[in-house]
């Protein structure tokens, strides 16, 4: 088993025991750090010791010991990514190219593109190849800091390819040294053979998908694009009821768009996020207030397509915990790397450095079920954790937005 001891940290970020599960309002702007920092890792990144330089009473087995001069350098834990559709069969670049034109994301879907485009393009694939594609983008991410995935399906929309994609995530949690989570999305949009028959699709989705997730233990989590032209109100409760029946607690795309009412009705279905939230309305943060429901957005897609970014402030000011996501995907947002999304958060929502790092680790550890474990460097933790390059700051990261400055990433051996 290799051990690593890393010294002279210039700062050991987001460390600590009894770090709440979540956090909201003024505290959200504090982080715990640690200057001049050691760190004691065990088995890959099991903390076993860690304090300020000044406290480091030496090293006792220099066995398998890898020693790491951390001078100039923060470590923090790895980022969390709790919204992403990283099984995909290939990139979207030519509706971007379109909608540079002046067609808009809706436009574009109307006439048969997006969502619709990537399920014909998947269906062609076997799975070993969607396995292999997605697979080395799952290595990209990692390198990139993230250390937590949430995966969604959606790209399938018949019932042979949406399981081929749950079957695809479940080996690459298999494969991978992160935590993973499946999120099942059958309802992203309507097929076009069900264009005019919507409970034809969901019948299939609830009679023949649901069963064999269930028999197969494919996924952790049910999704539904509520929003106008994809799923009504009424019709993602028809589905998150069935999911829930098999144990998968809803984890929803709400208000990307418009408000339909979708935040309060995943709130009642007992959802552990809504995810969007571009729109967002008194309405919806009053629903969101004193329950455990975890809002998140996704400023890498308000930015890809132009919309607003989802007023993260206001939620601050009710005290309300948030977390913010990649929501990485070919259409809406081809980046997956959360450092960028850190930046835009800062320099388009208007959250300090600490705002967004709790909402990026804390926070968003919690919307995938990882609360307690990851997003935080604690004794005993496993939680991936990160290196960064030498910097003169913790806030030069989102400031020096496009650089990569994630020098190392230490995962479970
Ligand atoms: O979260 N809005 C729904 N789903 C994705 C985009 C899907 C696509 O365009 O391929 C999202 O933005
Ligand atoms: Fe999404």
């Amino acid at each position: 088993m290799k051990n690593i001891f890393i010294k002279n940290i210039k700062g050991l970020v987001q460390v600590g025991e009894g770090l709440p599960l979540r956090i909201g309002g003024a505290k959200a702007n504090e982080l715990p750090v640690i200057e001049d920092a050691f760190l004691a890792l065990e088995g890959g990144c099991k903390v076993v010791a860690y304090g300020g330089m000044k406290d480091w009473d030496g090293i006792d087995d220099w066995r398998d010991l890898e020693v790491i001069d951390a001078e100039g350098c923060y470590v923090m834990p790895a980022f969390c990514d709790s919204h992403t559709h990283t099984v995909f069969a290939k990139s979207r670049e030519g509706e971007f190219v379109d909608r540079i034109k002046g067609l808009s994301y809706e436009d574009i879907a109307l006439k048969g593109g997006g969502i619709l485009n990537s399920a014909k393009a998947l269906a062609s694939l076997t799975e070993n190849e969607l396995f292999n594609v997605s697979y080395e983008r799952v290595e990209k991410i990692i390198q990139s800091g993230t250390g937590a995935l949430e995966i969604k399906s959606g790209y399938g929309l018949s019932v042979e390819a949406e399981l081929k994609i749950l079957r695809v995530i479940k080996r690459i949690k298999e494969k991978s040294p992160i935590s993973i989570k499946a999120t099942f999305l059958g309802a992203h949009a309507f097929p076009a053979k069900y264009k005019e028959d919507h409970n034809g699709y969901i019948d299939e989705i609830i009679n023949t998908m649901i069963p064999v997730i269930a028999e197969e233990k494919l996924a952790d989590y049910i999704d539904v694009f509520c929003e106008r032209n994809y799923f009504s109100v009424d019709e993602m409760e028809r589905i998150l009821i069935a999911g829930k029946a098999i144990g998968l607690k809803p984890k929803v795309h709400v208000n990307q768009f418009s408000k339909m009412g979708g935040v309060a009705a995943a709130i009642a279905c007992e959802a552990i996020s809504v995810d969007h939230l571009e729109e967002l309305g008194e309405a919806d943060i009053q629903a969101l207030k004193n329950t455990t429901c975890m809002p998140t957005f996704l400023p890498g897609c308000s930015h890809f397509l132009g919309i607003p970014f989802g007023n993260a402030r206001r939620l601050i000011e009710e005290n309300i915990p948030f977390s913010l996501a990649s929501d990485y995907n070919p259409g809406s947002t081809p980046c997956y790397n959360l450092s960028q999304i850190w930046s835009l958060a800062c320099i388009k929502m208007k959250l300090t450095p600490e705002e967004a790092f709790n909402a990026l680790t804390i926070n968003a550890a919690f919307a995938m079920g990882l609360g307690g474990s990851h997003g935080k460097i604690s004794l005993g933790s496993e939680s991936p954790i990160v290196l960064t390059k030498k910097i003169p700051s913790f806030e030069y990261i989102p400031y020096s937005f496009g650089e990569n400055l994630i020098q190392r990433i230490f995962t479970k051996e």
